[in-house]
Order: structure tokens, then C-alpha cells, then sequence
């Protein structure tokens, strides 16, 4: 499975804020937008172009232009939310497919509670947005139904991931390229990233 960790001054810069205890709901949600942007310029490095003439200020000019079908991306509520505005300031064309799940506390299976897929999904890559990957339960639940609903190219946004969580990625679907800002240490006991982010909904929400 590959999995890119953006290692880039500007990124670990940011990450090192967020991760900072107390640190205010508007500089939390700024920098997420921020990382993601980041994220996204990697994330669709692969992206094809095609050729088209245009008229420019000294005649025609061969210019190039994304192809075909292009992206979807994929929230998944709460915390997803955060990334999104930072993911349609790079690609402003892409439809918006969200998916609410929530952790249940205590057995850590994720809780499906809503989901609206943009049309023609079958044909768009699909983009996950979430800060956390942590046991990955969400994220193969989110991954399950892409695919059941058709999708073939996904690819996942995280501010963090935890080792754990990328091992059960890695066995469930292989084919998924994660982008990643940072591979944390571990989880704890009860399902949380370390040194991670903290609860980044309620940092987001409030
Ligand atoms: C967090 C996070 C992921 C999930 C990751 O959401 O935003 O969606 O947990 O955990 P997992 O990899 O172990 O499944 P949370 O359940 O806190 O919901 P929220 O975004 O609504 O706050």
C-alpha cells in the first residue's frame, strides 16, 4: 500500500502547532486548512492533463487542462470538515461526497450515520479527508462503501496517522495511496494517537 508522508518544512512547521495543547479553535482550523492544501498538492501530482489551444495575448497558445471525470471529496464528518475548504481551494471543481461516522467509545467500531455520494462517483477519484487515522476502522468502513457504490481510485488525506491503523489499511486495501503529514508513535489504550492531535472535532467544533 503506499502510503507518502509529506515531509516538507511548511508541513512539520504546522503540524508542530497543531499538536500544541491549547492552541485556539481559529488557529487549529486555519492550519488544518492549511495542511491540506499541502496534502492535496501531493495527492494529485498524478492527476492527467490534456492539450488545448487557446488564444493568449501574443496569438494561439497550447495550454493544458485537467482531463475527463475528475475528483470527489470525501469529508468524513466531523473532523473531515476541517480539511475540506483547504482540499476546494486547490481543486475548486471537485464534487463533495460526505460521509458521517463517529468512533463508539468504547468498542471503537465505527458508527455510520449519514452518507451522500456525489453522481457519477464510479468515474472520479475519490479523496478522503479526515486529521485522524487511528485504529483505521473508520477509514475502512468509508473505503467499503466507496467501493460498493462503484468508486475504483481512492486515494486518503490525514493529518496523522497511527501505525496500527495503516497495518489494518494495509490488509483491508492495498490499493488505497494514504497522504499523510505524519506517522505518529502508537496508540494509547483507549484508541487515541500519540503524541497525535488530541480530539481534533472538538478542537475544530468547539
Ligand atoms: C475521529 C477521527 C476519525 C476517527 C478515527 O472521529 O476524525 O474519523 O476518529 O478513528 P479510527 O481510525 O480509530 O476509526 P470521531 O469518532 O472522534 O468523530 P468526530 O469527527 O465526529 O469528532
Amino acid at each position: 500500500m503506499p502510503v507518502t508522508v509529506v515531509d516538507h518544512p511548511l508541513v512539520r512547521h504546522k503540524l508542530g502547532i497543531l499538536r500544541q495543547d491549547g492552541v485556539s479553535t481559529k488557529s487549529f482550523r486555519d492550519l488544518a486548512g492549511e495542511v491540506a492544501r499541502l496534502l492535496t498538492y501531493e495527492a494529485t501530482k498524478d492527476l492527467k492533463t490534456e492539450k488545448k489551444t487557446v488564444q493568449g495575448w501574443a496569438g494561439s497558445v497550447e495550454v493544458e487542462q485537467i482531463k475527463g471525470k475528475k475528483i470527489t471529496v470525501v469529508p468524513i464528518l466531523r473532523a473531515g470538515l476541517g480539511m475540506m475548504d483547504g482540499v476546494l481551494d486547490m481543486i475548486p471543481g471537485a464534487k463533495v461526497s460526505v460521509v458521517g461516522m463517529y468512533r463508539n467509545e468504547e468498542t471503537l467500531a465505527p458508527v455510520q450515520y449519514y452518507v451522500k455520494l456525489a453522481k457519477e462517483i464510479q468515474k472520479r477519484t475519490a479523496l478522503i479527508l479526515d486529521p485522524m487515522l487511528a485504529t483505521g476502522g473508520t477509514l475502512i468502513a468509508t473505503i467499503d462503501l466507496l467501493k460498493e457504490a462503484g468508486c475504483k481510485k481512492i486515494k486518503g488525506l490525514f493529518l496523522v496517522a497511527a501505525p496500527e491503523g495503516l497495518a489494518k489499511l494495509e490488509a483491508a486495501h492495498p490499493d488505497v495511496h494514504v497522504y499523510v503529514a505524519a506517522i505518529d508513535e502508537r496508540l494509547n489504550e483507549v484508541g487515541y494517537i500519540l503524541p497525535g492531535l488530541g480530539d481534533a472535532g472538538d478542537k475544530i467544533f468547539g
